[in-house]
Formats: C-alpha cells, sequence, structure tokens
C-alpha cells in the first residue's frame, strides 16, 4: 500500500482520479483539503483534524460488474465496524447509502467516484475537529463525544485494512451477513423521509430498511416502494 500525504490539498479524491498510473490500494491522505467535495456536489468542510483521505480500488475482471454495485455498502458497512471497534460503547447508525451517524448527526461521508477501472473511495471523517458552528446542529466528531484525541493516520490505516477484509467477504457470498447488519443499524428506519431528485421532484414516505438488492424500502401512501437515487431528508 503507498500512501501519499499532504499537508494540505484541494481534495484527495480529486488528487487519485487524475493521478497517473496508480495501483490497487495507493492512499492519498491529506490534514485539511480546500476544496473537499461531497456527494451531488455537495462541500465537505475539511478543517485541521479531521480524517481526509482516498483509496483506489481496481475493478478486478473475474468479477461481475453488477458485485460492484453494492460497493458503497459495502464500504459503510465496514467503516461502522471499525468505528465501532474503536469505540465500543459508542452508538454508531448507518445511513443509507453511506454516511454514518452518532447522536443523530452526521460523523462521517463517504464518496466512490469511477475513473476507468478504478473505483475511487472517499471518505470525510470528523474525528479530532471541531466542527464548524455553521454546521454544529449537523455534524458531529469523535473528540466531541469521547474527549480523546486520536492518531489519524492510525486509525485511516485500520480503515482500509479492515475494508481490504469485508470486500473479500463480501465477494465470498456474504452480502447477506452485511445487510442484516446495516438493517439493525439503519438510522433511517421507520423515519419520516423525502426523496430529492436531481431535477427537484421529491417523494415523501416512511423508511423501512434496506433491500436485499442494496435499494431503500420507503413506504409511501401505503405501497412499499425502492430507491436507489435521490438525497433523503429527515422530516421533522
Ligand atoms: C458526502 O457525505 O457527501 C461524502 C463526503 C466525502 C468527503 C471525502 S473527504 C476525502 C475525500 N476527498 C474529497 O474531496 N471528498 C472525500
Amino acid at each position: 500500500m503507498r500512501i501519499f500525504r499532504f499537508e494540505e490539498i484541494d481534495s484527495t479524491n480529486l488528487f487519485l482520479k487524475n493521478m497517473k498510473d496508480k495501483k490497487d490500494y495507493d492512499v492519498v491522505i491529506s490534514k485539511k483539503q480546500t476544496a473537499g467535495v461531497g456527494r451531488r456536489g455537495n462541500k465537505w468542510h475539511s478543517d485541521i483534524g479531521g480524517g481526509y483521505f482516498s483509496f483506489a480500488l481496481k475493478e478486478e475482471p473475474n468479477i461481475a460488474q453488477e458485485e460492484y454495485g453494492k460497493l458503497s455498502l459495502v464500504v459503510g458497512y465496514s467503516l461502522l465496524k471499525t468505528l465501532e471497534n474503536l469505540e465500543k460503547k459508542l452508538n454508531f447508525m448507518f445511513k443509507w447509502t453511506n454516511d454514518i451517524y452518532l447522536e443523530n448527526k452526521k460523523l462521517s461521508g463517504i464518496l466512490i467516484e469511477k475513473v476507468g477501472d478504478f473505483f475511487i473511495i472517499g471518505i470525510g471523517l470528523n474525528i479530532n475537529n471541531k466542527v464548524e458552528d455553521e454546521i454544529d446542529d449537523i455534524g458531529i466528531s469523535l473528540k466531541k463525544i469521547t474527549n480523546k484525541e486520536y492518531d489519524i493516520e492510525k486509525l485511516i490505516i485500520e480503515i482500509i485494512e479492515n475494508f481490504k477484509k469485508d470486500l473479500a467477504f463480501y465477494f465470498n457470498g456474504n452480502f447477506d451477513t452485511i445487510l442484516n447488519y446495516l438493517n439493525k443499524k439503519d438510522y433511517l428506519f421507520e423515519k419520516q423521509i423525502a426523496i430529492i431528485f436531481g431535477n427537484k421532484d421529491k417523494i415523501n414516505g416512511c423508511a423501512k430498511g434496506i433491500s436485499r438488492d442494496g435499494q431503500l424500502i420507503v413506504d409511501v401512501l401505503g405501497n412499499k416502494k425502492l430507491f436507489n437515487i435521490g438525497e433523503i431528508h429527515i422530516e421533522k
């Protein structure tokens, strides 16, 4: 595993996407980002003290492409397990498709992009950082809860090493175990939500878990519907 370390960078995802001759499990870590990106073009606040990293995963030709369709769930599952192992008493929750929540606030987000035959898996994790006032009502860091100072790089390496094992576990036909676990830790379960689409269309319903094919199950006016895209808002 090659590690590329930066004091500051625009975005670790962008750097790895543009990097020539990348290899499987190359990792880019930065102490802060000046243009951290989230899903759907959102900004990812990236002040010093947080974990900002991306790693490359090479698509294996002998694995069917649809197997990679649930990659975001596998990454979320693996990250959740690593955090649970780090802080056994905290109740981390999984928010479909791959956010980690703690005390009803977002602790971590995952952005997966595809370039050529590589997936670029980018993770932003609030570790020792103070979440900016602007997003203090929606974001949280580990340190805010535990008052501990963590070794950021050590945690990042652990997340990636555990992911390698969990990906092999998934490819070995264990998606059911992963799915059952995610459904146990499903932050959205039984919450009233709005699914907002790119064209601003919106559907309201009650979240009912994650389906066998990795989609979100939503009860819309008494009918079970499945969604695999859209931004999820929790209705107050
Ligand atoms: C989201 O929840 O919207 C995903 C956030 C992903 C942020 C991480 S931080 C490291 C990597 N580099 C980026 O620019 N984004 C990802």
